[in-house]
C-alpha cells in the first residue's frame, strides 16, 4: 500500500485497539497506541463523571511520551471507542498537539450501539487543514466480520486514491 502510514488509537478496554490491530495488518501501517499519563478509573460512575468534564471543558489528559511522531507521516489512521457520542478524550489530546495539516486522516470508532453525536465533527475540528476521509463504525470489536469491514472500507476511502 502506498504512503507513509501511522495508526494512532485510544483503547480503554481493547476492542479499538483490535481495529487498529486489522488496519494495520492490511495496510502495513506503523501502529501506535496512547494512553493518558493518569489511567481512567476503573469504576464506571467516576469514568463518565470525569469524561463528561473533560469533554465539557476541553481540558484534556496529559498523555505518556509515545516514540512516533506524526510528522513523517502522510495517512494517519486515527481510533477511539465511542464515549457519550463523541471522541474520548485522550484522542483529542493526541490531535490537538499533532499537526495533521495536509494529511489524510482516517477515523475508526469502536461503539455499542450508539450514534456518532460528536466523534466525526471533533476529528474535523481539531485537524481543520487535513483531508479527513469517511469514518469506519464498528460495533465492540467486529468480530467475525472485522476483517471484511475494514477491507471495504479501505477500498473505498484509501487505496482507491
Ligand atoms: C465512559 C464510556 C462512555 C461510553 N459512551 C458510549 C456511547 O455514548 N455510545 C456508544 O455506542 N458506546 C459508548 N460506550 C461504549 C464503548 O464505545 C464501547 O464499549 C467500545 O467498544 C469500547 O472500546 P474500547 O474497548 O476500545 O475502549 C461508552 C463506554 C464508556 C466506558
Amino acid at each position: 500500500m502506498e504512503g507513509n502510514i501511522l495508526i494512532v488509537c485510544y483503547s480503554y478496554s481493547g476492542k479499538t485497539r483490535k481495529i487498529a490491530e486489522v488496519i494495520q495488518e492490511q495496510t502495513g501501517g506503523r501502529l501506535s497506541q496512547i494512553y493518558p499519563r493518569q489511567p481512567y478509573p476503573a469504576d464506571f460512575d467516576r469514568l463518565l463523571s470525569q469524561v463528561s468534564e473533560e469533554s465539557r471543558s476541553g481540558k484534556f489528559p496529559m498523555l505518556l511520551p509515545v516514540t512516533e511522531s506524526a510528522d513523517i507521516y502522510d495517512v494517519v489512521f486515527v481510533g477511539s471507542p465511542n464515549w457519550c457520542g463523541t471522541i474520548a478524550p485522550p484522542l483529542a489530546a493526541w490531535l490537538k498537539k499533532n499537526d495533521m495539516a495536509g494529511k489524510v486522516l482516517l477515523p475508526f470508532f469502536s461503539h455499542c450501539g450508539g450514534e456518532d453525536k460528536g466523534m466525526k465533527e471533533t476529528v474535523r475540528k481539531l485537524c481543520p487543514a487535513a483531508k479527513i476521509g469517511s469514518s469506519l463504525y464498528v460495533l465492540e470489536n467486529g468480530r467475525e466480520n472485522l476483517q471484511d469491514m475494514v477491507q471495504t472500507w479501505l477500498e473505498e476511502n484509501f487505496q482507491k486514491k
